[in-house]
């Protein structure tokens, strides 16, 4: 059964005082909370089992080695796809450079490459330079005014371009819209297109059966989903991950070396250069398995109830814009006040003890093509509760009226 309370108990950083008051912490899209079991399966890492993987014979090295690839194992369960299909990475960011890095061979000018106006930079910086790098054309989406998809125009325009490749965001970051994959998706499919999804805002709250959605890669980040910073993935269809370039060589990646030539492994080996992030593995293996734990249809439940119950709260103070879709979202409101900066109403709120992101949330398109410079965000997850929105409601008010 899903009670938060006991769910917070889980969190030993929701207990803290912030400018003495208690956190209220509305900034999961930036980067989630962390349970215990979480943090103490890293630190078990260095206190017990800090070993190299892949590299040793003695019984520390083979553990290691053991609970490194079980955790790639747990992930792919998760996403139902392949172990073989999982890289390590640092995270979201680094799984779009390589996948973008490793097609520079796959495209020349005659290619085609279409965005969104919704993503976040690390969505369309990559696709910028690989467009340069290949003479590859770059196409953007045609979204609605309002950031919405109308599912028709995209369909006719993805038929117009018929892309080489299409990157898109499941869940977008700065509005929490949830993006409709299926029919743009299945339009790029008899154009043999190659299709990544961002998933960094997704994977944790739709937690997407990858093998159904049927793109060809997926990008995620632990610490979106409950686990440590700088470790993440990539998902990939076998034979189109495989046909990628390796992004970093080095170390490990290699089947074979010799002064003058090198010969590579095969995918996800030879993806992943160098000693990995091992004690950041565990750790977003304990969290999948706390995600495994939870009640997902009550967890679902509640992070609904809570996004609409802001909603309906935000929609009642005069002045406030939201620019967040509430019919298909993840539950992030972004939002304005008159004029007022969204830096000022954060500071403001952050005295309350209530943490927001303001500015232009890493997606200065989105913000040019709703024609505003930034905003406020407020994201929640399953650990918040009805208190934390009328905390965050209270704050937003008086600081309002500081600022009319
Ligand atoms: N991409 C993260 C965010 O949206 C950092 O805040």
């Amino acid at each position: 059964m899903f009670t938060v309370e006991k769910i917070r108990a889980d969190f030993p950083i929701l207990t803290q005082q912030i400018n003495n008051q208690p956190l209220v912490y509305l900034d999961s899209a930036a980067t989630s909370q962390k349970p215990q079991s979480v943090i103490t399966a890293t630190e078990r890492f260095y206190t017990q089992q800090n070993a190299n993987v892949h590299r040793g014979r003695h019984t520390l090295s083979e553990q290691a080695t053991s609970a490194y690839e079980a955790a790639r194992d747990k992930i792919a369960r998760y996403f139902n796809v392949q172990s073989r299909e999982i890289v390590w990475t640092k995270g979201a960011t680094e799984s779009i450079n390589l996948v973008a890095n490793g097609l520079s061979q796959q495209l020349d000018k005659n290619s085609s490459i279409v965005i969104s106006p919704l993503e976040h930079h690390a969505n369309i910086v990559p696709w910028q330079q690989l467009a340069m790098k290949t003479g590859a054309s770059l196409h953007v989406l045609p979204i609605q005014s309002n950031a919405t998809i109308n599912i028709n125009a995209c369909v006719k325009f993805l038929k117009s371009v018929k892309p080489t490749v299409f990157a898109i965001t499941h869940a977008s970051n700065a509005l929490g819209n949830i993006t409709n994959l299926g029919p743009l998706l299945r339009t790029v499919d008899e154009f043999n297109t190659i299709t990544l999804i961002d998933g960094a805002q997704s994977a944790m709250h739709l937690q997407p059966n990858l093998q159904s959605l049927d793109c060809d890669f997926y990008v995620f980040s632990a610490h979106k989903m409950l686990g440590p910073t700088g470790i993440g993935g990539l998902y990939g269809k076998y034979e189109r991950l495989n046909s990628l370039l390796p992004n970093q060589t080095g170390g490990e990646m290699i089947e074979s070396v010799s002064l003058t030539h090198s010969t590579f492994r095969d995918a996800p080996g030879k993806f992943e250069a160098g000693t990995p992030n091992i004690a950041g593995v565990l750790g977003f293996a304990a969290a999948i398995d706390y995600l495994n734990s939870l009640d997902k249809v009550a967890v679902h439940a509640h992070e609904q109830m809570l996004f609409s119950y802001a909603m309906s709260k935000l929609n009642n103070i005069d002045g406030i814009k939201i620019y967040s879709d509430i019919d298909s979202n993840i539950g992030t409101i972004c939002f304005n006040y008159k004029d007022e900066h969204p830096f000022d109403i954060a500071t403001l709120l952050d005295g309350y003890g209530v943490a927001v992101r303001s500015g232009h949330h890493c997606t200065q398109p989105l913000m040019t093509h709703l024609g505003i410079n930034g905003s406020v965000r407020a994201s929640f997850a399953f650990y918040n509760t009805v208190q934390d929105i009328d905390a965050f409601i209270k704050a937003l008010q008086e600081s309002i009226a500081l600022l009319d």
